[in-house]
């Protein structure tokens, strides 16, 4: 699925926060944002999905206008969103997380056997509440849910946080096998600079709202160049 966002624009209220945004994401290519805290990297992709009332601008999915549409219909078109924040549902089991709304959609049975062999927590733990899960686990249990849906956009905001180096190799080795068997489009906020580069060919630096820089994976000394992007 392709992603084209031009002169795109929102906030809260009164403030500004996403300041003038044009990026094209290819069909099937990876692109990470990165910038320091409060630069409106999650404000982005709340806009993309539909969560910010107050949008000027376009975003366009395969050349359809998403602005104005409420999420659902947003994420009905074949767009997956793990947020920032845990958005597990603590009071449901780890099944009806995972599996809960997808009505007819039978999740791709290679994609299953990945995520539970990536992540054995979730199948050791399907009938046990979610709320039960470490911050880590919940983090995985949000991608998780993402890709059995077998979207066509994936967009992920900081899936490393909070994860031990283990399960980010866990979470890397997953995106890099399904990204390309399932030939996904992904657009993923990330401060973790070596799962930036693993996953991404592009990267982008936000800064006060809007694109400052563009890097490449194969540019010689371009986990510096972002290092520096990021450093206080
Ligand atoms: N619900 C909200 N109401 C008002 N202001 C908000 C709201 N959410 C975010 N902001 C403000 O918008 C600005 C950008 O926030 P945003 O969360 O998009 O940044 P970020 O780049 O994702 O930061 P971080 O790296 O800390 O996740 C910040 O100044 C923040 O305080
Ligand atoms: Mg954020």
């Amino acid at each position: 699925m392709r992603l084209d966002i031009t002169g795109l624009r929102s906030g809260y209220g009164a403030g500004t926060v996403v300041n003038g945004v044009d990026l094209t994401v290819a069909d099937q290519e990876v692109v990470a944002v990165v910038g320091r805290n409060g630069m409106g990297k999650s404000s982005l992709v709340k806009t993309i999905l539909g969560y910010l009332p107050d949008v000027q601008g376009s975003v366009e999915l395969d050349g359809a206008q998403q602005c104005g549409l409420r999420t659902h219909t947003i994420t009905r078109r074949g767009v997956a969103y793990a947020p920032q924040e845990a958005a597990v549902f603590a009071g449901l089991t780890v099944r009806d997380n995972l599996y809960g709304g997808l009505r007819r959609h039978k999740p791709d049975a290679r994609t299953t056997e990945r995520l539970f062999d990536a992540f054995p927590v979730l199948a050791a733990r399907l009938d046990q509440k979610a709320g039960t899960l470490s911050g880590g686990e919940q983090k995985v249990l949000l991608l998780t849910r993402c890709l059995l849906r077998d979207p066509r956009l994936l967009v992920l905001d900081e899936i490393s946080a909070g994860l031990q180096p283990s399960m980010v190799n866990a979470v890397t080795d997953v995106l890099l096998a399904i990204r390309a068997e399932r030939r996904l489009t992904v657009l993923m906020v990330e401060q973790n600079i070596d799962l930036c580069l693993s996953l991404a060919r592009r990267i982008v630096v936000m800064k006060a709202g809007r694109f400052i820089a563009e890097a490449f994976r194969d540019t010689p000394d371009v986990r510096t160049t972002l290092l520096g992007h990021l450093a206080p």
